[in-house]
């Protein structure tokens, strides 16, 4: 981050004596200004009323400290919006990006959409309740499921329209796993939750590098739809190109894959600093549970075209695409501009379609009438 230049600094202790410890923090003084705000509200309504505890002053005044010293916002307020939902956030558990709200609320606005239409193409002359009732559920397991955030949104935005749902996530750390437990209550004691949430999503202890994995511990051999946000980050660029914030505060074992072949030499050092260790599982794990969609969370546009490349040697995978960071943006933009070109990339000698704008951020596949779940129809060509 740039030095901050005296007079910014003065006119922020102008504005206000704790703005320039934000500013440590911030990227600029709008933001500063705004983590005042939320600092100040944060520090009113969590007084105690015992004599001997500190003022709202006081407090307010520790929090800014610990802003400064790089402290993510969303472990001293506790929460961080995803969707309409508040996701609790705990140290030790990653906090959710807006990236990863937008692929899911562009996974989920897939689904809903193509069941709607289904609905309306399928009910006609005959009586919808019964149709919708008859259904089978759908199946959707999260791997790495950190606070939850993929599945509890998934629920928030599928159950309006699908009745029958089975959600699940899973992770490694049981301290993310009852954090998720606590988003689930939280979310639906709050109402942005439906109660059946309670009966149709679960979270459950599990390691995606063991055999004991996800299948049968949710009471389910088989899965509709794969969805993973798993650590992606090589520990090369963890060191580069992580801020310190995240490097200090947040769990590296949730960004970083293990390196298990680190101690064989130069040339494994190289090939492994890829951050891709969990692919080839993930992809395993969708054949094991039958997933008929999988979708994968990614770094950029390098590791999602590896992804890809994967996927089209495993040869089971009907189609994929590559979602950028705003996906649902670019059909957006498309109304307005209609000449707009299609962005495809050459992988393998496979044309590979890019949705959306911004980075390289997931690998969509599907197979056996997932792109009808999604409403897609393009093949691998
Ligand atoms: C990048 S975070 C994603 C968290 C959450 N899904 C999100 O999008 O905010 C990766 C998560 O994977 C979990 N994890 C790491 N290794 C794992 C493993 N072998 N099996 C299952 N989960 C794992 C971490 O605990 C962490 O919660």
């Amino acid at each position: 981050m740039p030095r901050l230049s005296t007079s910014i600094l003065r006119h922020a202790r102008h504005q206000h004596p704790l703005l320039p410890l934000l500013l440590r923090a911030c990227h600029d003084l709008d933001s500063a200004r705004n983590e005042l705000r939320w600092l100040r509200k944060h520090a009113l309504k969590t007084g105690d009323s015992k004599s001997s505890a500190p003022t709202w002053q006081q407090r307010f005044h520790r929090l800014c400290l610990e802003r400064a010293k790089g402290v993510p916002l969303q472990y001293i307020l506790g929460t961080q919006p995803f969707g309409d939902l508040e996701i609790l956030c705990k140290p030790g558990v990653l906090i959710p990006r807006p990236e990863t709200e937008s692929i899911t609320t562009y996974l989920a606005s897939l689904i809903s959409s193509a069941f709607t239409l289904k609905l309306s193409q399928r009910a006609k002359g005959i009586d919808e309740s019964q149709w919708v009732a008859d259904q089978k559920p759908l199946r959707i397991l999260d791997l790495c499921t950190g606070t939850g955030c993929i599945p509890l949104l998934m629920h928030a935005i599928l159950s309006p329209r699908i009745q029958n749902l089975r959600i699940a996530g899973a992770d490694i750390s049981p301290t993310s796993v009852s954090l998720a437990n606590e988003n689930l209550k939280h979310n639906i004691k709050g109402g942005s939750l439906q109660e059946k949430a309670n009966e149709q999503l679960s979270f459950y202890h599990a390691d995606v590098f063991s055999d004991d994995h996800c299948a049968g511990r949710a009471n389910h051999t088989v899965w509709d739809i794969l969805v993973s946000n798993p650590p992606y980050i090589s520990p090369s660029a963890f060191n580069k190109t992580t801020s310190r914030s995240v490097r200090n505060y947040e769990p590296k074992e949730a960004l970083v894959p293990p390196q298990n072949l680190l101690e064989t030499g130069e040339e494994s050092i190289r090939s492994t600093d890829t951050g891709d260790t969990f692919y080839p599982r993930l992809l395993h794990i969708a054949q094991q549970v039958h997933a008929k969609v999988l979708l994968m969370e990614v770094a950029d546009i390098a590791q999602a075209t590896r992804v890809v490349e994967l996927v089209l040697g495993t040869r089971r995978w009907e189609a994929c695409q590559i979602w950028r960071d705003w996906s649902g943006a670019r059909k957006e933009k498309r109304k307005r501009k209609r000449k707009r070109k299609r962005e495809v990339i050459l992988i393998n000698g496979s044309i590979t379609r890019v949705m959306g704008e911004g980075n390289g951020r997931a690998v969509l596949v599907w197979r056996d009438g997932g792109g009808k779940m999604l409403g897609l129809s393009e093949r691998c060509r």
